[in-house]
This record gives structure tokens, sequence and C-alpha cells, in this order.
């Protein structure tokens, strides 16, 4: 199984994709995950993203594209995989193409802009495995600490209000227009495409990304 999760920050990528990894058996490839995780280490990847993360710009393609084809070529991977926040340009997407890796099933959350807002202005995450808090919607156990391993919870650089519009004007710009590339393929029958609410609880928002997925396999 491999899934791209699309939509546009806040919309719940993440949070969605904690699930569905357990509840499919595959991995999760989470390019900010991967690029965050680069910047903590200090590598020369992370040096060139970090400037552009913080304002909320792109990193350039081919340094995204050269990440994912090395990530998707590990063991782990071979199960199935869900790609967070992977392609997010028409470049990064045809170039997904071009390796020939079968898409099963493409899920696009759609959620407005107003509640985007208030979810990232809330957001606390855990650095180490992605797993995303709300300081309203979903606390963890105890103030600023993980469930799972009691370390420190973090508030992203990109999370406030400037950099949370700019991140909103490229995902119009430069990601959105995905939704249609996407669309045209699976009217060719080449992928399933669904769009699924992201507003609501995380719980019914799981059962209907499940849904979605088995209807798309089933076909
Ligand atoms: P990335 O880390 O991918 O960020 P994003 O796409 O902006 O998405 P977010 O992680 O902000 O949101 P999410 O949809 O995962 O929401 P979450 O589940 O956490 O990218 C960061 C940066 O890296 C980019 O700006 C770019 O610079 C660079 N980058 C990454 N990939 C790239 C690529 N392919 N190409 C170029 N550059 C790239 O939920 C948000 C909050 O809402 C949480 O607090 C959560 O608890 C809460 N929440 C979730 N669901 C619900 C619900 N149903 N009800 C109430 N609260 C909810």
């Amino acid at each position: 199984m491999r899934i791209i999760l699309l939509g546009p920050p806040g919309a719940g990528k993440g949070t969605q994709s904690q699930f569905l990894m357990q509840h499919l058996g595959i991995v999760q490839i989470s390019t900010g995950d991967m690029l965050r995780a680069a910047v903590k280490s200090g590598s020369s990847l992370g040096m060139r993203a970090d400037a552009m993360m913080q304002t909320g710009d792109l990193v350039p393609d081919d340094l995204i594209v050269d990440l994912v084809r090395q990530r998707v070529q590990e063991t782990d991977c071979v199960g199935g995989f869900l790609f967070d926040g992977f392609p997010r340009t028409l470049a990064q997407a045809q170039a997904l193409k071009d390796t020939g890796i079968k898409i099963d099933c493409v899920l696009h959350i759609a959620i407005p802009n107003s509640e985007i807002i208030n979810r990232l202005a809330g957001r606390r995450v855990h650095l180490a495995s992605g797993r995303s808090y709300h300081i309203v919607y979903s606390p963890p156990k105890q103030e600023n600490i993980d469930d799972l391993t009691g370390e420190a919870l973090i508030q992203r650089e990109d999370d406030r209000e400037a950099t949370i519009k700019k991140r909103l004007e490229v995902y119009q710009e430069q990601t959105a227009p995905l939704i249609d590339f996407y669309r045209q393929q699976a009217a060719q029958g080449e992928v399933a495409c669904c769009e699924i609410s992201g507003v609501g609880a995380v719980e019914e928002i799981q059962r209907n990304m499940i849904a979605a997925i088995d209807a798309a396999t089933a076909k």
C-alpha cells in the first residue's frame, strides 16, 4: 500500500499518518520531519533548508527528490509507505511519477484557513517521532511532555502567525495544483484520489480515511 496525504499546513496530515501507519503496517515518510532532523543534526542539507523552512518557503525540488529517492529504497519501505508532505510541487509529483513507483491512493484533506491558524498556533510536537499535540484539542497527559517517551515537546519555528500565512500562500500557489494533477490521473485509472474533510473529530476522520482506502483498494 502506497499512499499520498495531500493537504495544507495544519490539515492533520501528521496526526492521521500516525494512525494510518499503525493501522496499515506501513511507514510514514514525512519530508518535513526529515528536514527538521537534518536541521537539528547540522548536516549540509539541514543548513540549506533551515532558512527556507523558517520563512515558510519550500526547499528546492532537487534536494527533496533526492531525499525521497534514497528513503524509499530503505528496507522498511518494502511493505508500503505513506507520503506526508510530499510531493508538494508539480515538479516533485512528476519526478515521483517518473520513478515508476505506483501510488495506490491520494487522500486530499480539505480544511478552511480559519481552522488552520487555530490548530498551528496551539500545536506542540515531539521532534524525534513527529507526534503532534494541541494545547486545547488534544493536549498531552502532562503539559509539554510527550506521552510515549517522556521527552519535551516543542513549538515549531514556522508555527508563528506571519509564517503560517506565508505557508498558506505557498500551498495555494505551488501545492494545490496537485489536486487536479491527481484527479486527472484518477480519471485515467492510474491512482485512486479522494477528498476527505479534515474538520471534525480525529477518530471520525480516521474512519473516513479507512473507508476511502478500502474503496480504493477494492477496485
Ligand atoms: P511540513 O512539516 O510538511 O509541514 P506542513 O505541510 O506545513 O504540515 P504541518 O506539519 O504543519 O501540518 P499537518 O497537516 O501535519 O498537521 P498536524 O497533524 O500536525 O513542512 C514544513 C516545511 O518543510 C515546509 O514549509 C517546507 O519549508 C519544508 N518542506 C517539507 N516538505 C517539503 C517538500 N516536499 N518540498 C519542499 N519543501 C518541503 O495537525 C496540526 C495541529 O492540529 C496539531 O496540533 C494537531 O494536534 C491538531 N489537529 C489535527 N487534527 C485535528 C482535528 N481533527 N481536530 C482538532 N485538532 C486537530
